[in-house]
């Protein structure tokens, strides 16, 4: 399993005073050195953490892969078409939210997904939908043209009791193997640290995680490259 770092909370501290520091983009390269597979960024309309000079500049000096995070708003996707993504990731987007809540509705809004989707795969950029862990909506986001679903993991991640966070499981390996028979690439996300990733490791179609916040609060500690470290080492010993 790889590890895919967010880095959009680097972009939230520099955010909280404006500036230049800390700069995301020396984060995803420190985060790189230490192993990570790629580097995820949402780029948000109100842009409250990464900005249109953060993505640019992640295109020009990541090695591993851009995963562009994104509503399917007309301004944000040519702003992807333009710089090019390694990836594009579809989620759903609120202005009033905190984070990301949940998956796409992707059962209401298939078409309009599967427009956006061509939009990107025309020009050879793949295309991942951010999707609750239901097989209806797995089978519709493959409907959609799309060839990677991040299943969203934030139930998982909130459960409390141990009866909670065993359906939450039963649910995302259920989905991953659906996933797998559609013939997608599964990767997961939202909500992981250290004392809830291994679990999902055992899940043995997901072959990568996306992790931000908990990651990022780690390296607060022990540094970026540390902190990203550990988390391999986890998946590792997992
Ligand atoms: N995957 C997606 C699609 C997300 O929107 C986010 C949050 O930006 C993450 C993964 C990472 O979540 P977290 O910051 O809780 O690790």
């Amino acid at each position: 399993m790889n590890l895919a770092v967010n880095i959009d909370h680097v972009a939230t501290v520099r955010e909280a005073r404006g500036g230049i520091e800390p700069d995301p983009v020396h984060a995803a390269v420190l985060a790189e050195l230490a192993g990570a597979s790629g580097i995820v960024c949402h780029l948000r309309e109100d842009r409250r953490h990464v900005n249109d000079r953060d993505v640019r500049a992640l295109r020009d000096v990541l090695t591993t892969k851009l995963d562009l995070e994104m509503a399917a708003t007309a301004e944000i996707m040519a702003i992807a078409l333009e710089i090019e993504p390694d990836l594009v990731t579809f989620v759903p987007e609120k202005r009033q939210e905190r984070t990301t809540e949940g998956g796409l509705d992707i059962l209401t809004l298939e078409s309009f997904y599967a427009d956006a989707v061509q939009s990107f795969t025309d020009r050879g950029i793949e295309v991942s939908l951010f999707v609750e862990p239901e097989e209806t909506h797995i089978a519709a986001a493959a409907r959609t043209g799309c060839t990677v679903v991040e299943l969203h993991t934030g139930l998982y991640a909130n459960a409390r009791r141990q009866a909670d966070i065993d359906r939450q499981l039963v649910r995302l390996r259920a989905a991953s193997e659906a996933a797998e028979d559609l013939g997608l690439v599964v990767t997961a996300g939202h909500g992981l640290n250290l004392r809830n990733l291994p679990a999902i490791v055992r899940i043995p179609q997901i072959t990568e995680v996306s992790i931000g916040h908990a990651l990022i609060g780690h390296a607060l500690f022990v540094g970026m490259q540390q902190a990203v470290r550990d988390y391999l080492q986890l998946i590792r010993a997992s």
